[in-house]
Parts: structure tokens; C-alpha cells; sequence
């Protein structure tokens, strides 16, 4: 079993929560409709997801997996996270290692997820650039970033290029109201309104918030939310 399949009473609501098809996937209506495309007609060119935390970019790209995938996740789809594996030489080595092999589905291809592709240096790009290239025979690289400026040309013309928007109010309300209905919270509309302020548009913090701000009751109050979050009140901004 793929360890992001893995869940307990202890996995954080962000990850219980998180949608498991592209069609749960909150916004980024655009964006989600030629993934979509993608899975349907097992066609996937290398994938730059650009933008602010928490809006979806994993999950876009675990939702796509598992579509594809199915029971054969854990063979076909690695995530390696950029900032963490200390140089790029470790990266190719697992990148080697995993490509290798053609998976054995109807799909002609693995995925391979490099989270945090924007702290690369110049120097792990150009290599990484090359690894793309060596393996694009049965491996697509989905690259997350968040900022794509920080993505040397040459790699962003190897991929389409998705940028993912800060999401609305109200879709972080509708993904708040959905957890909150799961775990039999309630919460007033100031609560609510405060978890969309305290979000600024990030679907991570918003979840934050609601399961910091229930471990006190499950009838939850703008107040809760304000002792979880470090931000001020609106009104208090001007004073
Ligand atoms: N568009 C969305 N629809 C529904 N839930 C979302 C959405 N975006 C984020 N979430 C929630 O926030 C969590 C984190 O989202 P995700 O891992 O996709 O963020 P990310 O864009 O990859 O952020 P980072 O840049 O920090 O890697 C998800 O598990 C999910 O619960
Ligand atoms: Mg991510």
C-alpha cells in the first residue's frame, strides 16, 4: 500500500480530508478540466504546478495517480521532495532506480512528483533537465513549485505549465463546511468568516484552523478560531 493510502485516528484532518478525485478538488475549475482530459485519454505530458501552498497542487497531482493507478499506486507513482533530499545526486539516484522498470498497467508510464522544485539550485535544474529527458520514455515528472520564475526556462518549455489561484471565500468555506460536517462540528457564520480571513485562500490552514479551533468543543465560535490563528480581527487591523 502506497504510504499516503495509510490513515489512523491520528491523521491530521488535512490529509483525511483530502479530495481523492480531481473531481472533488475545490476551484481551479480550468485547471482540473484538462487534468481531467489527461487521465481519461492516458496522455500526460511533464507538469509544472505552480503557485501558493495549500491550493491543491498535491492533491491534484495524487488525485491524478490514483485514477490512473489504482491498486498499482505504489509501483508507479514516487514523490521525492526537492528541498529534502540533499542534492540532486540522491534525487537521480531514486529517480533511476524507480524508472527502470515499466510499470505493469494498461498506462505507459510512471509519475514521479518533485515537491518543492523551486529550491532547487541552477546547477540540480540542469541535471534534473537531463534525467527528465533520459527517462521521458515511461516517466512523467509533475514539478511543484511555488514560484515558477524560480524554474529555469528550458525546463518550463518541457512542461504545461498549471498555475494554481489562491482559492475564494467561499470555496474555503465550502471545504471547511465539509470537514465540519464529517466531524459533527458546528460553527457560527463569525467563525466561518474568521477561518476564510485567517486562510488567505490556503486550503491547509483553513483545515488547521477548524480541528485547532474544535479541540475545545465541537460548537465552534470566532473566538476558537482567533486562539488557533496568530492573525488579528479585521477591525483590530486599523486600531
Ligand atoms: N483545491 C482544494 N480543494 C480541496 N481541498 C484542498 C484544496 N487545496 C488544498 N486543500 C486541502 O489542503 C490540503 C493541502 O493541499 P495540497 O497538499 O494540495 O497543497 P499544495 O498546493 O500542494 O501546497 P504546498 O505548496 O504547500 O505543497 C489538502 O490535503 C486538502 O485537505
Ligand atoms: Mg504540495
Amino acid at each position: 500500500m502506497h504510504p499516503r493510502e495509510l490513515m489512523n485516528e491520528f491523521t491530521p484532518w488535512v490529509e483525511k480530508y483530502r479530495p481523492k478525485k480531481l473531481s472533488e478538488v475545490m476551484g481551479q475549475t480550468e485547471t482540473v478540466r484538462r487534468l481531467q482530459a489527461y487521465v481519461d485519454s492516458k496522455a500526460i505530458p511533464h507538469m509544472l504546478f505552480a503557485g501558493k501552498p495549500g491550493t491543491g497542487k498535491t492533491t491534484c497531482v495524487l488525485a491524478m495517480a490514483r485514477e490512473l493507478y489504482a491498486d498499482n499506486l505504489q509501483e508507479c507513482f514516487l514523490e521525492l521532495n526537492a528541498s529534502d533530499e540533499r542534492g540532486i545526486d540522491i534525487v537521480r539516484g531514486k529517480i533511476k532506480d524507480f524508472a527502470r522498470t515499466l510499470p505493469l498497467t494498461n498506462v505507459p508510464f510512471k509519475i514521479i512528483l518533485l515537491d518543492e522544485a523551486d529550491s532547487l539550485t541552477t546547477d540540480a535544474q540542469q541535471a534534473l533537465r537531463r534525467t527528465m529527458e533520459k527517462y521521458s520514455s515511461n516517466t512523467r515528472f509533475c514539478l511543484s513549485a511555488n514560484y515558477s520564475s524560480k524554474i529555469l526556462e528550458p525546463i518550463q518549455s518541457r512542461c504545461a505549465v498549471f498555475r494554481f489561484r489562491p482559492l475564494s471565500d467561499d470555496e474555503i468555506l465550502q471545504i471547511v463546511k465539509n470537514v465540519a460536517e464529517k466531524e459533527g462540528i458546528t460553527l457560527d457564520d463569525a467563525a466561518a468568516k474568521a477561518i476564510a480571513y485567517v486562510a488567505e485562500g490556503d486550503g491547509r490552514t483553513a483545515i488547521n484552523v477548524l480541528q485547532g479551533a474544535s479541540i475545545g468543543g465541537k460548537a465552534i465560535k470566532e473566538k476558537d478560531v482567533l486562539v488557533v490563528s496568530s492573525r488579528a480581527r479585521p477591525q483590530e487591523i486599523g486600531e
